[in-house]
């Protein structure tokens, strides 16, 4: 009676105030010298501490000590298997020793060098989904009697509070250096690369429009940065923090695509199994991109263009009309103006989309760029591929920078994953590039040539073509030729044509 009302709460209470500080506290390290201090005051122990297992040189720290020589313990580092300590971390089983001058795994040396007299132990591991991460110990009951079953039990208790704070703040850890590492990755990925003149103006107009509303159509070539300049965009603009949602409208027919963009409500058709958000709906506060509007169908313009002018829509099969805050952002490869004036496109809907226009140039337009693309891109394969030293050749520069990149940026960056891929792991070479020279047409049709000269530029030139577009694999050029091996490798050598 007396022992409890010096404690004023019951244990449940007090239980009760601990689960107040795990969800409030948010610092670990305090937060495990409240449990500490808390299991010693409940279970009037003389000293305790808790011990984290360090997992890359697996052994025992000290993290909270409590009593008098608490400062002094903590520069022990205990191996896994020694004393108590370590064989509760080794085995996982909890321990109660009520003498330990007659237990074989007493290791006395830190007891000793401290001067702390040590009668009883209970110590008891703290796991995280099963893995050992450390344990709890207390020494000696403060009126001096051996530690009890119970108090073992009730240690038990504590050491998995303690596992449970040090699991969480590992998991809350671990989700922001994952967070840390995606957003890094993200920009990353999406980073526009370029330093010339061109490009550079095309930024600084993504960046103007950027912080308005107005709708924005990019012009350009496939695979010259498009989806890229319409990223930067919404990133650049103060919808940065809500989604950018992309519809492909070339990639779908019109009802599946009226589906996509609306969504639907369950039982809208066959198939409709559940309730389906749309992408206007998903991009509400955000910004949609519409990608290859050229390729809408006139029932499809039609849809699209009642949205933007009623600023609502129903999803299919619904009935409820829904808003949604959009700003639209769309692009297409074709000549878009030139489907106006034809009536392929609605002009009606070309006006609300077309408010701010951007043109992306194509790649032979920035070919200063392309070293620094390449290197951009190459950069990215290396790391992926285990590949630090790998770089280009400056022959393999020089066929990058003649090549005409019919295929933009987006066959750059394919032409160097083959070229990674494929080459020998340490220079890009210019065969592995799969591109072959633009063509100089009708070569040996000058006037002042013998015929004889003629005929030769002609086969130097027809010959690296073919070598070229196989690779620069030698049987390959020949089959397709029509001609042997051994008598290709002759010409090659007489054309000192090795190179390619
Ligand atoms: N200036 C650039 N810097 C870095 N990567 C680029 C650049 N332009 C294009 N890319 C890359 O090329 C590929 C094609 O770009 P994308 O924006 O999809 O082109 P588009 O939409 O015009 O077809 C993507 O992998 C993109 O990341
Ligand atoms: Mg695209």
């Amino acid at each position: 009676m007396s022992r409890r009302s010096s404690i004023p709460d019951s244990p449940i209470d007090r239980l009760k105030e601990i689960s107040t500080w795990i969800s409030s506290v948010l610092d670990l390290d305090e937060l495990l010298e409240l449990i500490i201090e808390k299991a010693t005051r409940m279970m009037q122990a003389k000293a305790s501490s808790l011990l984290l297992l360090d997992r890359k040189t697996r052994k025992l720290y000290f993290k909270v000590a409590t009593g008098e020589k608490k400062d002094e313990v903590r520069k022990y580092e205990i191996n896994l298997g020694q004393g108590i300590a370590g064989y509760v971390a080794e085995k996982g089983e909890p321990l109660l020793i009520p003498d330990v001058s007659k237990d074989s795994r007493w290791d006395k040396r830190i007891s000793e060098s401290t001067g702390f007299q040590t009668r009883s132990i209970a110590c008891v591991p703290m796991k995280v989904h099963g893995e050992i991460i450390g344990v709890v110990e207390i020494i000696d009951k403060e009126d001096g009697n051996p530690i009890q079953y119970e108090d073992m039990k009730t240690l038990t208790v504590f050491a998995e509070l303690a596992s449970l704070a040090v699991g969480s703040a590992r998991k809350i850890d671990q989700v922001k250096r994952e967070n840390r590492d995606l957003k890094e990755e993200v920009a990353n990925k999406y980073q526009i690369v370029g330093e010339s003149k061109r490009l550079q103006k095309v930024i600084s107009d993504a960046f103007k429009v950027a912080n308005s509303k107005t709708s924005a159509l990019i012009l350009g070539e496939s695979g010259a940065g498009k989806e890229l300049l319409a990223r930067l965009i919404h990133r650049a603009g103060p919808r940065k923090d809500k989604p950018i949602i992309v519809l492909n409208c070339a990639a779908l027919p019109e009802t599946l695509l009226e589906s996509e963009l609306f969504g639907h409500e369950k039982g809208a058709f066959t198939g409709a199994m559940i309730r389906k958000i749309g992408k206007f709906e998903l991009a509400d506060g955000g910004t949609l991109f519409m990608d290859e509007i050229g390729e809408m169908t006139p029932g499809m313009q039609a849809k699209v263009l009642r949205v933007l002018e009623e600023g609502v829509f129903y999803r299919v099969g619904g009935n409820i009309p829904i808003s949604a805050d959009v700003r639209i952002i769309s692009a297409t490869n074709r000549d878009i103006a030139k489907e106006v004036a034809e009536e392929k496109f609605r002009e009606d809907l070309y006006y609300r989309l077309n408010v701010v226009q951007i043109h992306m140039p194509a790649l032979r337009e920035m070919k200063e760029d392309i070293p620094l693309l390449a290197s951009h891109f190459l950069d990215i394969f290396k790391q992926e591929k285990g590949l630090q030293h790998l770089r280009v050749s400056e022959k393999a520069m020089e066929k990058m920078l003649e090549y005409n990149w019919p295929g933009n940026v987006r066959e750059l960056r394919n032409a160097l994953e083959r070229a990674v891929v494929m080459g020998n792991g340490r220079e890009i070479l210019p065969e592995d590039l799969p591109i072959s020279a633009p063509k100089k047409s009708h070569s040996g049709m000058e006037v002042g040539l013998t015929l004889k000269a003629a005929e030769d530029n002609f086969k130097k030139e027809f010959i690296t073509l073919n070598l070229q577009h196989s690779g620069g694999n030698r049987s390959k050029a020949a089959k397709i030729m029509g001609i042997q091996r051994t008598y290709l490798s002759r010409l090659i050598s007489k054309y000192r044509l090795q190179e390619i």
